[in-house]
Parts: structure tokens; sequence; C-alpha cells
């Protein structure tokens, strides 16, 4: 079913990991406006017209969009943008990778009982002694990229289904027992006004980027991810029902994950702005302190692994798809190859935190950074956005009115219609603003 594939690769990291980390790291609610508008204004309507056209092409996204594009008059150049997803793709899985083994590496830590009682400088030590320590690294990011390589060579979609029913359940459990936690140690209301009270003067330029870029991320826009679930969903479900029923759970676990991490974070007087490190030094202390926290921690461990597994798959599947239509390899080769190509480039993550960091100022602060932050910034900031201004000009403008219509159901109403209106302006001209404010243009104008 398309929806439960969805979830699965839209709800990973990305809500748990990456977005509290971003959020406390770019000032709090005025981000988390930007995103929640990119999310409804670009996000969906691109969801939405990568759906439509995973389901009308029924290839990988590559061979798809070359085909529709003849089929539409419109040139068979806009393979190319399916190119730039495939690249985008396996560049995210190979860092995705590396946090995911963090994920796998606080199984083992949670389920031995090393956080019970934990103090928050405990937890900042135990995790600092995990990532700088390249070979432990380099072992946990190998297991979950076998892992990962495994699925998409048997390309079990069924096993991946019943995952996700049983995943996510138990992941709102954990999540609501967690904002109940964070409920009882008198901070969740400063967490909550840090999150949704916009104060504009603490967001950046880059700041309003990494939002925009966010949204991509975390619903799994521009590698042709959505594109090639699209491809299994059958031709009178609703497109754009699955599109909001995917936002909506992935925005819902981004939220809960967010006001709890905040609450954990101002109880124990640690900073907002952590990094990549947040949630495995906040949310340790937490499962240490509430009763039953062990059984708690190692099951919320265990299933952000899962969540990540769940997302890394539709990573690597547009690859996949991609060399077993032209190059003829068969999936379990075309998975292997790309799997060590992720997995070498993974190497560059693991270094990140230790050895190949490197300090630098930056608005006036230090901080440490590594290839794990250019790659980010590569994909997340550029890449995703590009893939997604490019499909909504490949649904609003190459494709004819007809066809995208007929995908959504035909109607020409008003839902139709603002839709069409998003995808042929809104979308287009909002990611173009965002790049044209990062790089300074207005202020150099204005
Ligand atoms: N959305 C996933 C997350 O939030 C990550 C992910 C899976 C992704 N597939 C993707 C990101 C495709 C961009 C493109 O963790």
């Amino acid at each position: 079913m398309f929806t439960l594939a969805a979830t699965g690769s839209a709800v990973g990291l990305g809500n748990i990991w990456k977005f509290p980390y971003i959020a406390g790291e770019h000032g709090g609610g005025a981000f988390v406006l930007v995103y929640l508008a990119c999310l409804a204004l670009i996000g969906v309507p691109i969801m939405m017209a990568e759906i439509l056209i995973g389901r009308r092409g029924r290839q990988s996204p590559i061979n798809t969009l070359q085909m529709l594009g003849r089929e539409e008059d419109a040139g068979s150049h806009w393979g190319m943008v399916g190119f730039i997803g495939v690249a985008a793709g396996v560049i995210i899985i190979s860092f995705y990778s590396v946090i995911a083994g963090w994920a796998l590496a606080y199984v083992a830590r949670m389920a031995s009982g090393m956080f019970s009682g934990v103090t928050a400088a405990g937890s900042q030590s135990i995790f600092s002694a995990l990532i700088s320590d390249p070979e432990r690294l380099l072992a946990w990011h190998t297991i979950f990229m076998v892992m990962t390589t495994l699925v998409v060579a048997r390309g079990v979609r069924s096993g991946l289904e019943q995952a996700v029913k049983v995943m996510m359940p138990v992941l709102f459990f954990l999540l609501l027992l967690l904002t109940a936690y964070a409920l009882n140690i008198g901070e969740f209301e400063r967490s909550f006004r840090f999150l949704f009270q916009p104060d504009f003067s603490a967001l950046s330029r880059g700041g309003v980027l990494i939002a925009m870029g966010h949204a991509f991320f975390t619903l799994s826009l521009g590698v042709g991810a959505i594109m090639v679930y699209g491809s299994y969903l059958p031709s009178r479900v609703s497109i754009a029902k699955a599109a909001l029923v995917v936002a909506l759970m992935d925005t819902l676990v981004a939220l809960l994950a967010g006001v709890t991490i905040f609450a954990i974070v101002f109880a124990n007087g640690l900073p907002v702005a952590a990094g990549p490190g947040l949630i495995f030094q906040t949310l340790p202390i937490a499962f240490g302190q509430m009763p039953g926290g062990l059984f708690f921690g190692t099951l919320f461990f265990v299933l952000l692994v899962l969540a990540a597994w769940t997302s890394a798959i539709s990573l690597v599947e547009p690859a996949v798809a991609w060399l077993v239509e032209n190059r003829a390899l068969l999936r379990v080769r075309a998975a292997v190859v790309v799997g060590v190509i992720a997995w070498l480039l993974g190497i560059a993550t693991v270094m990140s935190f230790s050895d190949w960091s490197f300090r630098f100022r930056f608005a006036g602060e230090y901080r440490n950074t590594g290839v794990f932050d250019l790659l980010d910034i590569l994909t997340s900031g550029i890449m995703l956005p590009l893939g997604g201004f490019s499909i909504a000009l490949f649904a609003g403008w190459a494709m004819s009115r007809r066809s995208v219509r007929d995908e959504l159901g035909g109607r020409d109403g008003l839902a139709f219609r603002l839709w069409y209106l998003a995808i042929r302006y809104v979308a287009p001209l909002a990611v173009s603003l965002v790049f044209l404010h990062t790089v300074g243009i207005f202020g150099v104008l204005g």
C-alpha cells in the first residue's frame, strides 16, 4: 500500500534527529513557522506531483521523466532531473547510515543500563566518546548499510509495509510517553514557547534555506523516492488524500519529538544549539529517570533504527531501479553496487566527527564542521530544492493540464485549481526567492 511505504520513507531520522537539532540551531519559533509554511505551500503540492508522475510513468524515476517528457512533447532531457535525484539519494544515504549507526549503538547502550539515573554531563560525555571513535562508528555504519542493502536487494515490498504498520503505532506511543514525561518535569511550557513563538530576529538568512530544505528532506522529496512508491498507487486512489495523510503523520512525529526534547534541554540547562548530538544527549536523561526507562529507552532506539531503515530503503531505491532497468543489472548486483558506493562515501562522515573535523568561525561563533555538514548542505540546501523545483516545472508546465488533471481525479474543481496554482507558480517562485534571499541578492538590491 502506497501510504504505508511513503510514511515509512517520510518518517525517519529527519523527524526525530534532524528537525529538533536544526530548529534549536536556528532559533526555534520563526524557523518552525517557515518550515511549516514550506511543508504546506511547497512540500504537499510537490509530493502530489511526484506521486502522479510516478503513477503515470511506472518506471524508475529517470526513465519515467524521460518517457513522460517525450510523451508530452517536452523533450527527453527531463531524465537529467531524475539523475540529480539519484545522485542526491546516494549522497544522503551515505551520511544517513552513519547517524542510523549512532542509533544502533544507542540500542546497545540503553539496554546495558548505562543511562540509569544519568546526569546531563554524563550523557554528554557518553555521546562524545562514541562519536570520537571512528572505528566504532564505521562498524555500526557498516551494519546499517548491510541491513539496507539486504532489503533493497530482495525488493521486499510487503515486508516493508508490514514493518511500517507495526512501527508507526509503537512510535507514536513512545513519543506520547516521552511527552507525558516532559509535561511532568516542568519545562514543557518553555519548550512549547521556544518552538511555536516566532522570533524572527533569531532566524538567519541561511536558516530560511535550511527550513525549506528540511521540508523536502522530511517528506522524502526531490530524489524520486516518492515517485517510485507512486507507481504502486492504484489508479482510483486519491493522490491528494494520500499526500495529506503522509505529511500530517510526518509533521506530528517531528513536532512531538521537538517539544519533548526542548523540555529536557531546558530542564537540564543544556544548550539548545547542541547540533547533531542533541537527541542522543537529551533523551537518555529522560529514559534514565522514568520508571521502566531501560525497557522504553531500548525500545525507542530500536524504533528509531526501524524508522531510519524504512527511510533508507527509499533513498537507495531510485538508483537501484535505474541500474536494473538501464544497465540490465540483476537487482542483487545493483543493490550491492549502490550499497558499496554509499558505504565508502559514508567514511567521510564517520571521520567528520573526529579526525577530519575542523573549526571555523561562522557568524562570530566558533563551530566544528566536517564533510558531514558539507554533504548535508549540498543535498538538503541545494539538490533537493532544485530537484523539487524541476519536478514542479515538469508537472506544472511540461505536462499538459489535461494529463495532470486526469491523474488527480479528472475534476476541474477548486482543489485542483489550488494545487495547479501551487505547482505552477507558488512552489517554483518560493524556491527561487529562498535561493535569492540566501545569497543575499535582496540585501544588495535594497
Ligand atoms: N524523509 C526521511 C527522513 O526524514 C529521509 C529520506 C528518505 C529522504 N527518503 C528520502 C530524504 C528522499 C530526501 C529524499 O528521515
